[in-house]
């Protein structure tokens, strides 16, 4: 692990996302430590870091941390936390010392929740992200249900806005706000984004995808790729062929 120690001074990003392959982050969606050992052994030295999602975690818990840290693997721990600011800051601090490179909250958490936890990780080398609306909502069920009346897109906009003056260090977003998160939060904002297909790809369930060369030009720093990867017949192969295509 590069960056596992709770008292390292911050560097202004986990390492590596300046070359093709440190930009790829890959989703470690299996229900097993088998397959997910599996996943590991195929991929070997070709990926460097992997996003550990609610289930896998809720299933191993610390044992699949430690898993990817005696691989020497950079995390992404993807459990979208949201509770009261102390609540936050206190996960925040626990994560940190799991050695995470990136966490992340729900930015409706509120400024207080986001600053609380942006001084949670001071001083250690995890990075907190914000989520801003789940794309699994529609335009509709924002207004309906959630009675937001800026319209989602400018929703999203404003709660980046939000994360960033909160201190967060960056944000998890659609490929499509990549140009106007960026315009908004600036070049120091992380922007890491799912939803990415290579053009050889299945978009599966994805609906508004681009292609991680795309996404990276404009602006992308890290992208969360699953399924063209892990449901590869062979994932160590897909995973070069995109690495590739971004260099
Ligand atoms: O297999 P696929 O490439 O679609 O996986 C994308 C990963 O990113 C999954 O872990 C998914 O849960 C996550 N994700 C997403 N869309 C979001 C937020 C997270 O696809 N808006």
């Amino acid at each position: 692990m590069k960056s596992t120690t709770n008292n390292q001074q911050p560097t202004t990003a986990p390492t590596g996302r300046s070359r093709p392959e440190g930009r790829v982050i890959v989703a470690l969606d299996v229900d097993t430590f088998d397959q997910a050992r599996r996943l590991l052994d195929s991929l070997g030295e070709s990926v460097s870091f992997y996003k550990v999602g609610l289930q896998l975690y809720t299933s191993l818990g610390q044992a699949v941390i430690k898993e990817l840290r005696d691989r020497d693997k950079r995390i992404f721990l993807d459990l979208k936390f949201h509770d009261i600011p102390n609540t936050v800051a206190s996960v925040c601090k626990v994560v940190s010392s799991f050695g995470v490179d990136l966490c992340n909250v729900h930015a409706l958490g509120g400024a207080a929740m986001m600053r609380a936890a942006a001084a949670a990780v001071e001083g250690c080398n995890t990075r907190v992200l914000a989520v801003t609306i789940l794309t699994s909502h529609t335009p509709e069920a924002v207004r309906d249900e959630l009675h937001i009346e800026l319209g989602l897109e400018q929703e999203v906009l404003a709660l980046a806005g939000l994360a960033a003056g909160s201190g967060l260090h960056g944000v998890v977003c659609s490929p499509r706000e990549i140009e106007a998160v960026r315009a908004r939060c600036g070049e120091g904002f992380l922007i890491v984004t799912p939803g990415v297909r290579p053009a050889w790809a299945e978009a599966n369930d994805q609906k508004r995808i681009m292609t991680p060369a795309e996404a990276v030009k404009r602006g992308a720093d890290y992208l969360v790729i699953g399924r063209p990867i892990t449901a590869a017949t062979d994932p160590a192969a897909a995973a070069a062929r995109i690495i590739d295509e971004l260099g």
